[in-house]
């Protein structure tokens, strides 16, 4: 699946902010967490309604609405978990599973330290997020994980994205969908994305 960009002048302007080195853990935090409440906006516009029947105050009506025990989130720890409380706020009822993954400072590859997802994982539809996905090693040890418990149907939210880490998700799970805010340039010899805006995690727990 082609991955979805979100293009729109209210998440360009919350970039710029959420970009800026001058931007404080507080801002950070706010702007992580509307940026993730707009891209599950947007992830949830396949999203299948049941019918329902809704009595207003003048009368009854036939309608639609979500069954919100169909979905969980997994953010992938620690940079995900920033952005909990704006995917939260779109689906409330939604499970929370989490998997911890740092990447090695000189192999620069996914080490996986934590996995605990809701028990019924398997029947729901699973929605991860994580801010960067930079080489997209986190991303594909995720998805393989999630899948191992017989996953179906995965989407990964994250705000910015580097060209190859998108390839490597496309190429070994063409069938998760991936949203994000904005394809950045590419990677430094760091593998940080570039222009980007950091590390995450670090910005959104002030740990540096
Ligand atoms: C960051 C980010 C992703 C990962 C992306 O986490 O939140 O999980 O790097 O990099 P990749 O696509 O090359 O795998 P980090 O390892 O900095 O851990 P943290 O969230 O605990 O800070
Ligand atoms: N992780 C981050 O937090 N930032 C990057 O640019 C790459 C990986």
């Amino acid at each position: 699946m082609k991955t979805i960009e979100l293009n729109h002048p209210l998440i360009t302007h919350k970039l710029a902010i959420l970009r800026d080195e001058k931007t404080g853990t507080k801002k950070f935090r706010e702007l992580t967490s509307e940026l993730a409440m707009l891209l599950c906006y947007e992830a949830m516009k396949d999203a299948k309604l049941e019918k329902v029947t809704v009595q207003t105050p003048l009368q009854k009506m036939n309608t639609y609405m979500l069954d919100e025990h169909k979905y969980a989130f997994v953010p992938i720890l620690r940079a995900g978990t920033g952005m909990l409380d704006g995917v939260i706020s779109v689906i409330p009822n939604a499970k929370i599973g989490h998997i911890g993954m740092y990447r090695d400072e000189k192999t620069f590859k996914p080490v996986n330290y934590f996995f605990k997802v809701p028990k019924d994982i398997e029947k729901r539809e699973v929605i991860i997020v994580d801010p960067m996905l930079a080489t997209g090693g986190s991303a594909l040890d995720a998805i393989s994980l999630l899948k191992e418990k017989g996953v179906k149907k995965i989407k990964f939210l994250c705000i910015i994205a580097a060209p190859e880490g998108i390839k490597l998700v496309e190429e070994n799970h063409p069938d998760v969908q991936i949203y994000t805010a904005c394809i950045d340039k590419r990677l430094n010899k760091n593998n940080y994305i570039v222009p980007g805006l950091g590390d995450a995690g670090d910005r959104i727990f002030g740990t540096k």
